[in-house]
């Protein structure tokens, strides 16, 4: 590459495949994505948006604020309206007072969830630290890392969640390789888990902050439990699980994610963090540096969709119409798809992961994949969503179906092309 200057860091960004994905499907209005995970465009709350929009500029006081700069951590309001929420849905019940895990001084508003992510390891890792992750994960926190020179140790996925034994045993090759201290956390998509569909049991969460608590002292530092629930509101089926924030001790060391993308406007990109106050307050110097707050605006806007109703409202209505589609995705699977083919239904997010024999190759070269192009639709390739880990091969036969942004006629068609691909393969 021409030499134009670039830091180091900079250096180290790849241009991400998902961008590919994103440029084929736009060039190409022919193909059906079932890659993009864009959330459901015909249910975006627009009547609402513009009603609360109405409302904020109504008044010159509530309009000005809403159009002034805010503070790097956010609106006090959105903040502790968030943190009532979070805690009903932990403890099940309405707060008479908010407890210490959920307290608004340790929450930073974020442009989505993802700005708050990559804060997060900014704030914790230098090149050469590591971090444990699912394996499968989020493809777009791989970037981070990559980005920061981190090293990554995938952890086996279970159907509830991460191999605890597979854990341990990572942690104690670990110290026996004397790399313990360069673990900063554990990255666990813990709902509905993009892209496996997953969902962590609780108590799964709990051995692995008691575990992490074990390896901690010869660490030298806290190793973090990093929870990223983006999904977490888009239950359709299966209980309610709560957050590692309600486990004993975790206001001290789990640093929860969550988000209004998903569940609310996903073009308003409002998110939001919960950690120990003592990191919260780094992350905010960082995100002083970044950009000193998140759009005011968009928080006033999310703040009064909480607490009109209409936030509650919505997501009822994103529930059922996600349920109905990932039906319609599991109907046109069943139809369509090879016996040997293996996948799960989803009770939540946006997400279907089918597993095929490991002989046929998903990748972005693989026969299959060009296929599925032949026949004008895409999906996200397994192998993308696998960090780099010396200890293992990266698996290469799997694909991640979104049926969050497809009409449903799409959905239908997009599974029956790749049924046919699939069958040529
Ligand atoms: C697992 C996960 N975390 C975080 C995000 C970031 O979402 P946002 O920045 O819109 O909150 C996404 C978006 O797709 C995601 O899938």
């Amino acid at each position: 590459m021409k030499n134009i200057g670039l830091s180091e860091l900079a250096r180290r960004i790849g241009e991400p495949s998902i961008s590919w994905l994103m440029k084929l499907t736009l060039e190409r209005p022919e193909v059906i994505s079932l890659a993009a995970g864009f959330t459901d465009n015909e249910s975006l709350p627009v009547e609402d948006t513009r009603e609360l929009l109405d409302e904020i500029l109504g008044s010159k006081k509530s309009g000005r604020t809403a159009l002034q700069y805010g503070t790097s951590m956010g609106d006090p309001i959105l903040r502790e309206l968030t943190a009532l929420h979070l805690q009903f849905e932990d403890t099940g019940r309405s707060p008479k007072r908010i407890a210490d895990a959920y307290t608004p001084g340790r929450m930073v508003v974020t442009n989505g969830s993802q700005q708050l992510l990559y804060l997060i390891a900014e704030a914790l890792c230098d090149p050469g630290d590591i971090i444990l992750l699912e394996d499968p994960t989020y493809f777009v926190f791989l970037g981070i890392t990559a980005l920061r020179g981190v090293r990554c140790r995938g952890i086996r996925m279970m159907p509830d969640g991460i191999d605890l034994e597979h854990l341990e045993r990572v942690l104690d090759e670990l110290a026996r390789s004397g790399d313990l201290r360069r673990i900063k956390f554990l990255y666990l998509v813990s709902y509905f888990q993009n892209p496996s569909g997953v969902t962590t049991r609780f108590e799964k969460k709990l051995a692995a902050l008691e575990l992490l608590r074990r390896y901690e002292r010869k660490a030298g530092h806290p190793i973090y439990l990093l929870e990223d629930a983006a999904y977490r509101e888009l239950r359709f089926a299966g209980e309610s699980v709560p957050s590692a924030l309600a486990a004993p001790g975790g206001a001290e060391r789990v640093i929860y994610t969550g988000t209004y993308s998903k569940p609310f406007a996903s073009g308003s990109r409002v998110g939001f963090g919960l950690m120990p106050e003592e990191l919260s307050k780094t992350v905010l110097r960082l995100k002083g540096n970044h950009d000193f707050g998140t759009s005011n605006l968009l928080q006033q806007l999310t703040a009064r969709a909480l607490h009109s109703g209409k936030y509650a409202r919505h997501v009822a209505v994103l529930r059922k119409r996600y349920a109905r589609k990932s039906v319609v995705m599991r109907d046109a699977i069943r139809e369509h798809f090879p016996d040997d083919v293996d996948w799960s239904e989803a009770e939540g997010g946006l997400y279907i992961w089918a597993r095929l024999p490991r002989r046929m190759k998903s990748g972005m070269k693989s026969r299959l994949f060009q296929r599925a192009l032949a026949h004008d639709v895409v999906y996200v390739p397994g192998e993308l969503c696998y960090a780099e880990d010396a200890a293992r091969p990266r698996p290469n036969h799997e694909m991640r179906l979104s049926f969050g942004g497809a009409v449903e006629t799409a959905l239908r068609q997009g599974i029956e092309r790749l049924g046919k691909a699939i069958h040529e393969t």
